[in-house]
């Protein structure tokens, strides 16, 4: 395959991609054309490397209404409602609807996800269900697990040993959620637990980290702090990071530099952190997303998540990767132009770095994975929610969608409309 006349998210314009034996074997400008072989014009389209959702939760997804609708809106009668899902769920059901959900990321370039998966639940069903479906999906998008005590390793009875028996059926990260344990200091054992066994086993740590709105909710001091005193350094990401938008700045200022001597990733889930969080709050409604520029500019690695789709957290959603740059881009108020490329970057390059992806970016050499998207760089990507015409993986296409467009009928006006700013 030869992709004549892409733009690249570097700002390179006018660039032809060889394909060969499903890796990238050439990059530049009108390169030679080799015979027999399938050309695509790219008409000055963006040809970015997949999303990747370094955030999501495949156990709930696509359950929304099940059984009934959170009334308050609020994170905590989502943990409620999940509760009340849980005896009803089964094997089946759980792979049906995470498949149906790894469709559409398909579909939407998303082709590498790391899910939290609850492991509160003695009999592991979703352990096994999205171990299962891991498998299913290998050859066409990357699946990473994280064991999730969603109701607190020391709240629930049981948890701890759950999650240690999710390890050894081969889940890929340890994860926590030390603002949802009794006490602080109960949240802080947690955290200090969790890591060492991620220590012990080689493991990276994912927690669920101070999704508050209080601030004094600062257990990701703590994980910045055993990060240090294990040696886990770029191993580690706290997520969501809520509390950190309510704090005083004088303490974030002091936070932020100790997470970035630990090399902790921070996620954040804007979707998700502009709809649960300032739920308390009468005007003015806090925002709850984390503080991203003041992270980036530290030298923080940086990923947007999904979080939810149509769950009992969050009805909305579609497996878009650009609606949650997007409202990254405007919860943070990144608008200039390099707030828009560090938007783009959070759900592609940044993610890949997170999830450890050893073979993810466009260079020669590289897998040819790939998404073209209709718009001609990541700033009208972001602004259009650019169709992706072509989703490629290892070479081969796996999804096509045709142009949006929409045709006028408007007197001594264009018959087609042009979505692109006129130069
Ligand atoms: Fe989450």
């Amino acid at each position: 395959m030869l992709l004549r006349q892409v733009n690249l998210p570097d700002g390179r314009e006018g660039q032809d991609v060889l394909v060969q034996a499903g890796r990238i074997a050439a990059i530049g400008p009108q390169l030679p054309v080799p015979e027999g072989i399938e050309i695509i014009d790219g008409q000055g389209c963006l040809l970015s490397p997949p999303f990747v959702d370094v955030h999501f939760h495949l156990d709930a997804t696509l359950s929304y209404g099940l059984p009934r609708v959170n009334a308050s809106g609020t994170l905590l009668e989502g943990i409620a409602l999940w509760g009340e899902l849980k005896p009803q769920l089964t094997q089946d059901a759980l792979v049906e609807r995470a498949l149906s959900y790894c469709d559409w990321a398909v579909a939407k370039g998303l082709l590498a996800i790391r899910s939290h998966v609850d492991v509160c639940d003695p009999r592991l069903l979703a352990v096994e269900a999205l171990l299962h479906v891991k498998e299913r999906v290998k050859p066409y998008l990357d699946l990473q697990l994280v064991a999730f005590p969603q109701d607190g390793v020391l709240r629930s009875a049981g948890a701890l040993e759950n999650l240690q028996r999710a390890l050894d059926m081969g889940v890929d990260v340890v994860g926590g959620i030390p603002h949802f344990e009794r006490t602080y200091e109960q949240g802080t054992q947690s955290v200090k637990l969790l890591c060492e066994l991620a220590a012990e086993r080689g493991l990276p740590v994912d927690m669920h980290c101070d999704e508050s709105d209080d601030p004094q909710s600062r257990h990701v001091e703590t994980l910045a702090f055993e990060t240090q005193r294990l040696g886990l350094q770029g191993r580690v990401t706290g997520s969501h990071l809520t509390s950190m938008h309510s704090m005083d700045n004088y303490y974030a200022s002091k936070l932020i530099a100790l997470m970035a001597e630990a090399q902790l990733h921070a996620v954040a889930n804007p979707l998700i952190n502009i709809t649960l969080q300032g739920r308390h709050d009468s005007y003015p409604k806090r925002r709850g997303m984390t503080r991203v520029p003041e992270l980036m500019a530290a030298g923080i690695n940086v990923g947007f998540g999904h979080d939810c789709v149509l769950d009992p957290w969050y009805s909305m959603g579609s497996a878009d990767m650009l609606e949650v740059a997007s409202m990254g881009l405007h919860v943070a108020q990144m608008t200039s132009q390099a707030g828009m490329q560090a938007c783009f970057d959070a759900v592609t390059v940044n993610s890949a770095w997170l999830l450890g992806l050893p073979d993810y970016g466009l260079a020669v050499g590289k897998s040819a994975d790939f998404v073209l998207l209709q718009a001609r760089n990541p700033a009208e990507a972001l602004r259009l929610r650019a169709q992706r015409l072509l989703v490629v993986r290892r070479g081969q296409v796996l999804s096509r969608c045709a142009p949006a467009t929409a045709h006028l009928n408007l007197p001594g006006r264009p018959e087609q409309i042009d979505w692109r700013l006129a130069r």
